[in-house]
């Protein structure tokens, strides 16, 4: 296991790099970097070791157009497709467009709403979830529209003991499908019956870099447990979603234009924004996603695919 910066006096320094956290357990702004040239090396390490302490960094005012955020993240690893069900920008196949109305336009607006409705990591109905994203604000409205992250580490490591071991042996059956409640419009059951991702995971995930345990659960593809009755799968999945979300474990970002979320996959989950559909504010940002490991449960078991298949490095011709 590599040496990895828990404490955030371990962040290593680069010069006029500077990390200010902004909670106890999540979220720091990065200052101090052009995020549209090639980082140095000693930037590239800072802003890694940052992410793996810190679970979802920002940058304000970097204004990247999409070749320089795909530029950005290649410089963290190989990126997925823009999206397995959803696709890509026309000319920018590892961009994904995170529009205003992307749900509305694929879901009724009729659904079940709970308290953890929306959260979610992102494709974890994929064997191999990506290991980390990038989204850049584009245009963003005068106010409303903040994204909410939270540490699922942390959320685990405020479980008792006790149910820590038991967690630490389950497995969820996680499912891309319309929000609960809600059915896709014509045109986008297609592409959700076309490709089908179903997958089991372990309820808690090792993290392949720092070691932490992450309470795996991801509430809006998280839909059962292995080997529990409904009930039983219900009433669990409901304490657990309630703990992942708890206040004190996440961060909440108000953007502005120009700025960029960068986030660990593997140990967060995040909210996007249901204000702003009480506005008539327009609001756009993308994404780009880093291909992910498959998860490794506590036990060693790694996650199986049910169907669909794993989110692989886009190529290029
Ligand atoms: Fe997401």
């Amino acid at each position: 296991m590599p040496a990895v910066p828990l404490r955030h006096s371990e962040v290593p320094a680069a010069e006029g790099l500077a990390v200010i956290p902004l909670s106890i357990h999540i979220g720091a702004r990065i200052d101090g970097v052009d995020l549209k040239r090639p980082l140095s090396p000693e930037q590239r390490e800072a802003i890694h070791a940052a992410l793996l302490r810190w679970k979802v960094l920002f940058f304000h005012d970097q204004h990247l157009d999409h070749a320089q955020q795909v530029a950005l993240g290649r410089q963290f690893g190989e990126l997925t497709i823009g999206h397995p069900v959803f696709g890509y920008v026309e000319g920018h196949p590892e961009v994904y467009s995170v529009g205003r109305d992307r749900f509305n336009s694929r879901f009724s607006a009729q659904r079940l709403v709970r308290p953890w409705s929306g959260w979610h990591t992102d494709v974890t109905a994929a064997v191999n979830p990506p290991a980390a994203a990038i989204l850049r604000g584009v245009d963003i409205p005068p106010y409303g529209g903040d994204t909410q992250w939270t540490n699922l580490v942390a959320a685990y490591q405020g479980l008792s003991p006790t149910l820590q071991a038991f967690v630490d042996s389950l497995r969820g059956e996680h499912r891309f499908t319309p929000p609960e409640g809600s059915v896709a419009r014509q045109g986008f059951s297609d592409p959700l019956a076309a490709t089908p991702l179903v997958s089991e995971h372990p309820l808690v995930r090792v993290h392949p870099l720092t070691g932490e345990k992450a309470l795996f659960v991801s509430p809006a593809f998280l839909k059962r447990i292995v080997g529990l009755s409904l009930r039983e799968s219900e009433q669990l999945l409901a304490l657990l979603f309630e703990q992942a979300i708890r206040p004190e474990y996440t961060v909440r970002f108000k953007w502005q234009a120009g700025d960029v979320a960068f986030w660990d996959n593997r140990a967060t989950a995040h909210l996007p924004p249901e204000d702003i559909y009480a506005s008539d504010f327009a609001r756009q940002l993308y994404r780009v996603t880093l291909v992910g490991e498959v998860p490794v449960g506590p036990d060693g078991r790694q996650s199986t695919a049910i169907e669909g298949r794993p989110v692989l490095a886009h190529t290029r011709e």
